[in-house]
């Protein structure tokens, strides 16, 4: 298909968008089954010790309540003795919901109550009674930094002395950063409804972005092999969240198996706050330069909490090995064990603190060295990656920073901080560069023209937001030289074409790759088709001299030889492929990445503090864009996530308590529409065969990364003032 008929590369309207706005897409918590009984959980108010007595019997006599389930009458689960490792597992021992009468961390759930209504469980739930045996405990990373131990990453040996050069440095910065607790905050709260069949065999809707981790480790923990189907067509959001199945998840299989009934258990926004976040951590760079501003040496220690039964590791350090040039480079990354739950995952994992700090203090030393930030980043800009020691893929990094630049204006830009104004606002500039991996996993899809001469694709991946509907009906209708209304993508069911967890930008790069290998594998099952009669105009034809477009099937030399593809589907039947794909070879001795330049405009009311960004440039390179409209949509929602990190999002502890106290919308803040101004998104051209077959890298991360920087580094140049500490609120400035 030529580009011009081809729809990728197009801005089109998302496909699930109708049944989305009409509100005909249904949720995991939104299927109605015959006799469902609703569960509530009820949580925890100590962070560590052991549950004595729990006092369930007012809770039972509640008229409508059929179970009340805890560690004491919970069935015996088959898993429980070796706990089972999910995808998206951190290394240790991973959370089993009701195993015994430990409590590990304040909101650990301790009991489910099963009845006829929602509320019903809920106003149970609040007659139990829990005595509790208290333990000191351990939840202010500051506190307790004394307990770190290594992380298990794999961090790169460190190259060169970076003390030595560090120490004859003719510029140098040594700076510390701090950034606090922040939870996953999906419109779509989790939730699972457990529909039990009658051969005692399990489907069900749970809010995820994994149906097959979630069936894995159901079919693990329950010993119920072949007996789980999960099914999630649409996803309210999830950003990392929906990466582990959740408790909800195996307390709904518990009480569904008790019972032998269908059973939903939904979280309220509460508990959204009792299991994974990004975790609170303290950043130490020091970075030296010539008086030029070339890199001599970067030191970089990253300090994470995590909880006392799994290391959660991400790549929090490793970004400042790789993203400039640099012959002296030490990474030191550490963990401390909490009373707390496992972090997990959230958007960029690792890149949203770690080149946050990184991009702070390469402007710190912009201002050190006297250096335009933009002019240092190009001074120190390289196409290899030194901690792989392999030449990137692509990077048109360069490009970004010269049309971010461009675009926002960059050149009329005064070095000295406090210098523009714009009526009793302080007006800064600020920028950062971002990075994020182009990553490939195994995936498999399944293509099929049904009788109707419909295209129908599908992949057990997810959808939680980004467009994968759309994309992937771009990809299939591209390959298969079918137009776009002919095809439908199908995913969100674990008994679909292997797919990996949706996560880690790598949907496109992976299952993208699968949908249009299994669309080519098609094509030449139906040129066969038309060849097996000997009087067909494409006998002794190969796929080179043939051409798919609009729903034809031609002669590349002689389009009036042609037959419409739904032809010979309906002749012949329905008829598939299936395809898998793995990373390509050729990408072994390259690095991969996307990259980007953001740069951002805020005023700052010197009088309040109060900061508004009101404008932000994100110029993007991350190879072939399938769709700009959702591509620029998961760039705009990274930019107001940054937003958010940078100014308003911070969960609290009470270490008293050792809980969370703002665990709700009117306390834990984030960005509202008034927050945030013009968001200008430039996809930069970037060119690249290696990455996979369709040139893709995915964009699901790369626009957070860098934003919080900018706009810290923004707020300097308005008021002078490094705020170190996130989110910088108006306190940090007055
Ligand atoms: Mo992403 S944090 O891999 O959903």
């Amino acid at each position: 298909m030529n580009a011009k008929t081809s729809p990728v590369g197009k801005p089109l309207d998302r496909v699930d968008g109708p049944l989305k706005v009409q509100g005909q897409a249904q949720y995991a918590s939104e299927f109605a089954l015959p006799g469902l009984l609703y569960g509530s959980v009820v949580n925890s108010t100590i962070a560590r010790g052991r549950i004595a007595h729990i006092h369930t019997r007012a809770a039972e006599a509640v008229p409508g309540v059929e179970l009340v389930l805890t560690h004491e009458n919970r069935p015996p689960i088959a898993g429980y003795d070796k706990p089972y490792e999910d995808d998206d597992a951190a290394d240790g021992s991973p959370f089993r919901p009701l195993f015994n009468d430990r409590i590990l961390y304040s909101g650990q759930p301790i009991a489910l109550v099963v009845a006829e209504n929602l509320e019903l469980a809920r106003y149970a739930g609040s007659l139990i009674k829990v005595e509790y045996e208290k333990e000191n405990h351990a939840t202010d990373l500051l506190a307790n930094l004394e307990q770190m131990h290594e992380a298990p990453a794999d961090l790169p040996d460190p190259r060169g002395d970076t003390q030595q050069a560090l120490n004859s440095a003719a510029v140098k910065v040594e700076v510390e950063y701090t950034t606090p607790v922040e939870h996953h905050n999906p419109m779509e709260p989790h939730a699972s409804t457990v529909h039990y069949l009658v051969d005692g065999k399990l489907e069900i809707y749970d809010k995820t972005q994994g149906v097959q981790n979630c069936m894995r480790y159901l079919e693990d923990v329950f010993d119920m092999k072949d007996q789980i189907r999960i099914l999630s067509p649409y996803v309210g959001g999830a950003f990392g969240s929906g990466l582990r199945p959740q408790y909800q998840l195996p307390l709904a299989v518990m009480a569904a198996l008790k019972l032998k009934r269908s059973v939903r258990v939904t979280l309220k926004r509460q508990q959204m706050f009792t299991f994974g976040y990004r975790p609170r951590s303290i950043q130490r760079l020091t970075i030296g330069a010539a008086s030029d501003g070339q890199l001599q040496a970067i030191y970089h220690q990253a300090i994470a909490q995590t909880s006392t039964f799994e290391d959660f590791t991400e790549q929090e350090v490793e970004w400042s090995g790789m993203l400039y040039k640099c012959p002296n480079v030490e990474l030191d990354y550490q963990l401390v064990p909490l009373d707390v739950y496992t972090p997990l995952d959230m958007r960029a994992p690792g890149a949203t603190i770690g080149v946050y700090a990184l991009e702070c203090a390469m402007d710190e030393l912009a201002y050190a060295a006297n250096i335009d930030p933009v002019e240092l980043r190009l001074k120190n800009f390289t196409t290899h990656n030194a901690n792989e020691d392999k030449p990137y893929s692509s990077k048109a990094l360069r490009e970004c920073y010269e049309q971010g630049a461009e675009r926002f204006g960059w050149s009329k830009r005064i070095m000295q901080p406090r210098s523009m104004q714009d009526g009793h606002q302080l007006v800064g500039w600020g920028m950062a560069s971002g990075v994020w991996e182009a990553m490939q996993m195994p995936a498999s899809a399944k293509a099929c023209i049904d009788a109707t001469g419909k295209l129908i694709v599908s992949s057990a991946t997810t959808d939680i937001g980004t467009g994968t509907y759309t994309v992937m009906t771009q990809i299939a209708a591209e390959a298969m030289g079918f137009p776009m209304e002919q095809v439908e993508f199908k995913l969100g069911d674990s008994s679909m074409s292997e797919a990996p967890l949706q996560g880690g930008s790598f949907t496109v790069s992976s299952v993208g790759s699968a949908v249009q290998k299994a669309c080519l594998e098609l094509r030449r099952k139906l040129l066969d088709t038309v060849q097996q009669s000997p009087a067909s105009p494409f006998s002794g034809k190969t796929l080179e001299e043939i051409d798919f477009a609009d729903g034809w099937l031609f002669v590349k030399n002689d389009p009036e030889q042609k037959v419409r593809l739904t032809d010979i589907a309906v002749e012949t039947g329905t008829m598939e492929a299936e395809a898998s794909v793995e990373p390509g070879e050729e990408r072994d001795g390259y690095a991969t990445g996307t990259h980007s330049a953001v740069f951002v405009e805020v005023k700052v009311d010197e009088d309040t503090g109060m900061v508004k960004v009101s404008r932000v440039v994100s110029a993007i390179a991350a190879g072939r864009i399938v769709n700009p409209k959702t591509a620029g949509n998961q760039i705009v929602g990274g930019v107001v996530w940054g937003v958010g990190q940078a100014l308003h999002e911070e969960t609290q502890m009470d270490h008293q308590l050792g809980r969370f106290m703002n665990h709700n919308f009117a306390e834990y803040h984030i960005p509202v529409q008034a927050d945030i101004g013009d968001i200008d998104v430039i996809f930069v051209e970037e060119h690249d065969e290696i990455v996979n077959a369709l040139g893709s890298k995915g964009v699901g991360e790369i626009g957070i990364v860098g934003v919080a920087a900018a706009v810290s580094n923004a707020i300097f140049h308005a008021t002078g003032k490094r705020v170190r500490d996130l989110p910088v609120t108006l306190d940090k400035l007055m």
